[in-house]
C-alpha cells in the first residue's frame, strides 16, 4: 500500500498498516524473507550499512527483514503518537525488554498489584537481583499514585484491566501523575495492554510511554505462535531498541507473517468476541450460583466508570466468582466440554481456569466469597457456550 491519502478508521488501518509496496511486492501479504545473512553488493556496501541502525535496511538477520517491519509498522500505525514498534519472541520478552530498556540499578519500579504473575517475578526475581526496588500499588490509585513518588521512581508499569481480576486503572491520571512529577529523571510509563489492544484502547494518546501486547494473544488471534511488542514515541525510541538489540531479541518472520495475518482480521474477531463474551458475562450475572461477574463492561467490575470513559469496546476474557470452593469450581470446569483447560487467551476457542488471584497480591490483599473461573469466550455458538456452562452448574448440584 502507498501511504493513506485520507484519514483512516481504525478498522481500515488494521488492514492497510504495514503493507507498502516496498514491503510487500507484489503479493498482498509481506512474503517470509526467511535469512539470517543479507548480502552486500561489494565492500563498500557493507562499510555504508555499518553507518545506520535503523529498521527497512536489510543489515544482518537479528535486525530483521520485511517481514518484521511490516508488522511493526502495522502496530505503530494503530497507536497514534507512536513512533515505532519492537516485536520480541513473546509477550514475556515484550514486558523485560521495554523495562530493561528504562530502568537501572537504584531505581524503583511501581508496579500495579494486578499485573500478569510472570511481570511479577520477573521484578522480584530478576529485577531485585539488578538493584531495582519493586513496590506494588493499589490499580484503583489514580492520581494518588503521586504520594508513592520517590527520589529514585523511575517507571510505572500498569496492566488494565487485569487479566485475573480486571480492575480498570485510571490510566491518563496515572501518567498526568507521572509527567508532572519533578525528579531528577523522568517517570517513564508503561502498559500491558494484550486485554485492550490499540483496537479498544489507544494508550501513548492517553500519556502511556511504552505500550506493551502479549501479540500472542488478540493479534495472532489462533492459539498457534508467541509474539510480543513494544510501541513507543520517538522519546523512548532508541533506548528500547537498543536494548532489544543488546539482549538479541527478534522475532521469527514465520511469527511474523502469521502475527500479521491474525492482525488483519483482529477487528471482527474482537468484536464477535465482545458481543459473545458480554452476552455471557450478563447471563452469569443472574445466576443465583455466581457471587459476581468481574468484566469491566459491567458495573460489578472495579473500575468500571473508567473503562465507560476511555475504551472504545471490551475484549473475550474476564473472570467470575462461583460460590463455593476450588474443589467445586474444579468440578464445574472439568464438566466443560467446549472450554479447554489452558493457559493463554486470543484465540479462536473458548477456555476456562480456575484462579487464585489472592496468591498474587501484595499492596491491598484480595478476597472473594467463592472461587474465581476465568473464561475466555471464543468464537463458537453463544447459545452453545451457555449450554455448556448450563451443564457445568448443574453438574456443581446446589444453586447457592
Ligand atoms: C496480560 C498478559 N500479559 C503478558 C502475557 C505474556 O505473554 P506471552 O505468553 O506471550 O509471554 C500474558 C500471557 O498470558 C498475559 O496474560
Amino acid at each position: 500500500m502507498a501511504e493513506p491519502k485520507h484519514p483512516q478508521k481504525p478498522d481500515t488501518k488494521i488492514i492497510t498498516g504495514g503493507r507498502r509496496k516496498a514491503l510487500t511486492g507484489a503479493a498482498v501479504n509481506p512474503p517470509v524473507w526467511r535469512a539470517s545473512t543479507h548480502l552486500y553488493d561489494d565492500v563498500a556496501a557493507l562499510d555504508e550499512g555499518d553507518k545506520t541502525n535503523e529498521d527497512g535496511r536489510f543489515f544482518y538477520g537479528r535486525r530483521g527483514a520485511p517481514t518484521q517491519w511490516s508488522l511493526s509498522e502495522a502496530l505503530t500505525e494503530l497507536e497514534p503518537g507512536a513512533h515505532g514498534t519492537m516485536l520480541y519472541p513473546s509477550g514475556v520478552a515484550a514486558i523485560a525488554g521495554a523495562l530493561l530498556s528504562v530502568l537501572q540499578p537504584g531505581d524503583v519500579l511501581l508496579m500495579s498489584d494486578n499485573a500478569y504473575d510472570p511481570s511479577r517475578s520477573f521484578a522480584q526475581g530478576f529485577l531485585k537481583r539488578w538493584g531495582v526496588e519493586t513496590r506494588f500499588f493499589d490499580p484503583l490509585i489514580g492520581a494518588g499514585i503521586s504520594q508513592l513518588f520517590c527520589e529514585r521512581t523511575r517507571a510505572i508499569l500498569m496492566e488494565s484491566p487485569g487479566s485475573l481480576t480486571f480492575e480498570v486503572s485510571d490510566i491518563p491520571a496515572i501518567c498526568a501523575a507521572a509527567k508532572a512529577h519533578k525528579g531528577k529523571r523522568e517517570i517513564v510509563t508503561l502498559l500491558d495492554n494484550t486485554w485492550a489492544t490499540p483496537y479498544f484502547f489507544t494508550a501513548l494518546d492517553k500519556g502511556v510511554d511504552m505500550t506493551i501486547l502479549a501479540a500472542t494473544k488478540y493479534v495472532v488471534g489462533h492459539s498457534d505462535v508467541m509474539a510480543g511488542s513494544v510501541t513507543t514515541t520517538k522519546r523512548h525510541w532508541q533506548a528500547l531498541r537498543s536494548t532489544a538489540q543488546t539482549l538479541g531479541q527478534v522475532l521469527s518472520p514465520d511469527d511474523a507473517y502469521l502475527a500479521a495475518r491474525g492482525l488483519r482480521t483482529m477487528a471482527v474477531r474482537l468484536k464477535a468476541h465482545e458481543a459473545a463474551a458480554l452476552d455471557i458475562a450478563h447471563w452469569l450475572a443472574e445466576r443465583p450460583e455466581v457471587a459476581t461477574v468481574l468484566h469491566p463492561a459491567l458495573p460489578s467490575c472495579p473500575g468500571h466508570e473508567i473503562w465507560k470513559r476511555d475504551f472504545t469496546g471490551s475484549s473475550g476474557l474476564f473472570s467470575f466468582v462461583l460460590k463455593g470452593d476450588r474443589d467445586k469450581a474444579a468440578k464445574f470446569v472439568d464438566t466443560l466440554e467446549l472450554f479447554g483447560i489452558g493457559y493463554s487467551w486470543g484465540g479462536f476457542e473458548s477456555l476456562a481456569v480456575p484462579k487464585r488471584p489472592e496468591k498474587y497480591r501484595s499492596a491491598v490483599p484480595w478476597h472473594c466469597d467463592g472461587t474465581v473461573i476465568r473464561l475466555q469466550i471464543g468464537l463458537e455458538d453463544v447459545g452453545d457456550l451457555k449450554a455448556d456452562l448450563e451443564r457445568g452448574f448443574q453438574n456443581v448440584g446446589s444453586r447457592t
